[in-house]
């Protein structure tokens, strides 16, 4: 089935252009279209609400500073099965468990801390559709998949 996930190439790998290009071109070698991108600084409000299930965690201030720390690459991506895939493609969550498990995914090569972890990926339909309502307001989802 034809799927979305709302990908983010976080703050500290955006700014080392040479490990953006190589996860541009693995999302395209891999056989994702690029249906929406934008580079874009999070506000603290968006951050805020775009993490907001992770609030009572210990990491929760780490991470939402790490987000507005800098510009992201953010971007819709589409292909079968696009959640699961993308998901494997970064890896896991925990980068030690990434360089370990999983050394070739895009958090085993490129993550530097938990926080730090390189990229995000949307875990389920639903938060794909939360995610780009937050990051791409403008975008109608309902739309794009009705004129495929
Ligand atoms: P992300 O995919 O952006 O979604 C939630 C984020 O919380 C996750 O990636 C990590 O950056 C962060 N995170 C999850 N678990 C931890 C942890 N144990 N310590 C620090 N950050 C974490």
């Amino acid at each position: 089935m034809l799927e979305v996930t709302l990908a983010i190439l976080k703050p500290h790998l955006i700014k080392n252009p040479v490990s953006m290009e190589i996860v541009q071109k693995r999302i395209l070698n891999e056989g994702f279209k690029i249906v929406n991108s934008k580079i874009y600084r999070l506000t603290q409000e968006d951050a805020e609400k775009f993490y907001a299930e992770h609030k009572s965690k210990f990491f929760y201030n780490r991470l939402v500073t790490s987000m507005i720390s800098g510009p992201s690459g953010i971007y819709v991506l589409a292909k079968e099965n696009a959640i699961k895939h993308w998901r494997e493609l970064m890896g896991p969550t925990k980068v030690y468990k990434a360089q370990f498990d999983n050394p070739h995914s895009i958090r085993g090569e490129l993550g530097l801390s938990d926080t730090r972890n390189a990229t995000h990926g949307s875990d389920s339909p639903e938060s794909a559709r939360r995610e780009i309502e937050i990051l791409f307001p403008e975008f109608n989802l309902d739309k794009w998949y009705k004129e495929e």
